[in-house]
């Protein structure tokens, strides 16, 4: 217990303006690791109250960075002393469902959990961060969260800066909202305070990291619960982009900007050779930010509405200030032509496409709650059984009014098509959160594989958490075998009905319907008509706890298409 407690000891006070230094997490190497989450608490402000927040081990804020290495099996124990029930989830990480930490797999209060698996996944930056049904916004912003660097033998054989905190730098950048008793709130309209790696950045403020005159790498993670950021430097100086969410870019891509959404990560490269001794910016360039996305400019908003005026939106404004120091010893003074081969799975090969409508209660509603399909989430219902190894097409299409960073757990997923035009280069690769502006229409493909279980679901979700928390969220289970799973097609759409054989509910789902109405009626043995309904616009939930045992035949009727399948009432 000794050297750890550095957030904020470096803060000097010139004038009512403070520097600090950038706080770089230790790491933590495995096979063992240990997290104990527990609650303290920050002086963010100058006056007023100290900040609640939760932390994992020594720290009062955040947590250590894990290094985990593709091929190794690690194993983690994770404590939690916050006082209140919890969940931790390795964002981005491809594991066994029991192993995620979503919301099905909580750790009660003075409680230990356990995962071990083996890391699937290639070179890349993820993070970890609470998963609680409800409080995953308010736990996440209060700190619990930290970063996962992955390493893997192409990553390693690049000549790439890779000295953590000396050419290699994390930076965690969130933007939270506080109440007047300087506690964290889980809301984000009205988010002003820009913390660096868990410091405070604007406002007075000012987080600043020294970079050696050669090559450095940031590995930037936005943390925030609602902001995205138009991520550049000062006089447009460009940079280039090497790895999206899940992996390397096949090239790097020379860019002066790159938008990250909640959730999203990216690593960069700056070349920073000949400028020892000069001084310049990571700004969030957000004037350049669409209306709709949260940090761009403010929208008129109706009198009831809550207003989305923070002061940061849609202005520029800066994050961390860096000071060019001199070159280190062999240093990294050039930029990789390749980095990785990414192929893509092609549409040709997708065993399924399924629609996700963002929609709301009305085009009006800017703060939520937003939905899937209309549908707010429910633990008890899974909305997707997904047999294992298929390739599937995800269409999500955003009919609100605000850009929603769209995120599934398990798997990398590549975007195919935004818009109708195929993706830029920087959301050519491996990705695990996309956002998606208000109208736009996007398709990813991803593969199902490795893990089923038919107990507990992985999630998919908006990663602005107050939004998941309210019920923007849903659940799909990968399944081994088809037992439980009829699936079939009615005109373009693909039905499902499970579980099957089943007690008391049966699901029907019905996706990419278009707009035509299904009706669906079920006959007994007998042929009696016991259900009907003939408005079917995507799912039902039939309870059917009072029926008799028996084979029964479920119809779906769509225009002039019509299947019929047996189910069994047990
Ligand atoms: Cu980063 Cu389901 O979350
Ligand atoms: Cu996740
Ligand atoms: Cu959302």
């Amino acid at each position: 217990m000794k050297k750890l407690n550095i957030l904020c000891s470096f803060a000097l006070s010139l004038g009512g303006f403070s520097q600090t230094q950038l706080f770089i997490p230790d790491t933590l190497v495995g096979p063992n690791y240990n997290l104990t989450m527990h609650k303290d608490s920050v002086q963010f402000f100058p006056s007023g109250n100290r900040s609640k927040t939760y932390a994992y081990n020594l720290y009062k804020y955040l947590g250590p960075t894990l290094i985990f290495n593709k091929g190794s099996n690690v194993n983690i124990t994770v404590n939690n002393q916050i006082g209140d029930t919890t969940t931790v989830h390795w964002h981005g990480i491809h594991l066994p469902s029991k192993w995620d930490g979503g919301p099905h797999t909580p750790i009660l209060p003075s409680a230990s959990w356990n995962p071990q698996f083996t890391v699937m996944d290639n070179a890349a930056t993820y993070w970890y961060h609470p998963h609680m049904h409800k409080k995953t916004a308010l736990q996440a912003i209060k700190g619990a969260a930290g970063l996962i660097i992955v390493r893997d033998p192409i990553e390693s054989a690049l000549v790439l800066p890779r000295k953590y905190g000396v050419d290699d730098f994390p930076l965690i950048v969130q933007c939270q909202q506080y109440s007047s008793s300087n506690q964290a709130l889980p809301l984000g309209m009205q988010d002003s305070t820009i913390l660096v790696n868990g410091a405070r950045a604007n406002y007075g403020y000012t987080v600043v990291a020294n970079m050696p005159a050669q090559v450095v790498r940031m590995r930037i993670l936005n943390a925030s619960g609602e902001r995205s950021f138009n991520f550049g430097f000062s006089g447009n100086k460009q940079f280039y982009q090497i790895a999206s969410d899940g992996g390397l870019l096949n090239t790097p891509n020379l860019t002066t900007r790159i938008r990250l959404a909640p959730g999203e990560r990216a690593e960069i490269l700056l070349n920073l050779t000949g400028m020892n001794g000069q001084t310049l910016y990571l700004m969030s360039h957000a004037s350049e930010l669409p209306m709709g996305v949260q940090g761009g400019p403010t929208m008129p908003m109706p009198s009831w509405a809550t207003p989305m005026d923070s002061p940061l939106n849609g202005v520029d404004f800066n994050i961390l200030k860096i000071n060019v120091v001199p070159q280190t010893t062999n240093p990294v003074t050039t930029i990789p032509s390749t980095l990785t081969t990414n192929v893509p799975y092609t549409i040709g090969q997708a065993n399924v496409t399924r629609t996700i409508r963002f929609t709301a209660d009305s085009a009006m509603v800017m703060d939520g709650p937003f939905y899937f399909n209309d549908s707010t989430f429910d633990m008890m219902r899974v909305d997707y059984q997904i047999p294992i190894n298929n390739i599937e097409v995800w269409k999500l299409v955003n009919e609100t009014m605000v850009a929603h960073p769209f995120h599934i757990h398990d798997v990398q997923f590549f975007v195919i098509d935004r818009n109708g035009n195929p993706p830029g280069p920087e959301e050519k690769g491996r990705k695990d959160v996309v956002l998606v502006p208000p109208g736009d229409s996007l398709m990813f493909i991803t593969k199902f594989e490795d893990f089923t279980d038919s107990v507990i679901p992985y999630m998919y979700h908006c990663h602005i958490l107050m939004h998941e928390d309210d019920g923007m969220m849903g659940q799909f289970m990968v399944r081994s075998n088809l037992t439980g799973l009829s699936e079939t097609k009615l005109n373009n759409s693909v039905v499902s009905i499970f579980p099957n054989p089943t007690k008391d509910i049966i699901n029907v789902n019905i996706e990419g319907s278009g707009e035509a109405p299904v009706s669906l009626s079920i006959y007994n043995v007998l042929g009696k008509l016991v259900y009907l309904e003939k408005n079917v616009k995507h799912k039902v939930v039939i309870n059917s706890s009072t029926w008799l045992s028996g084979v029964y035949i479920i119809s779906l009727q769509q225009n002039e298409s019509i299947i019929s399948r047996k189910i069994i009432i047990e």
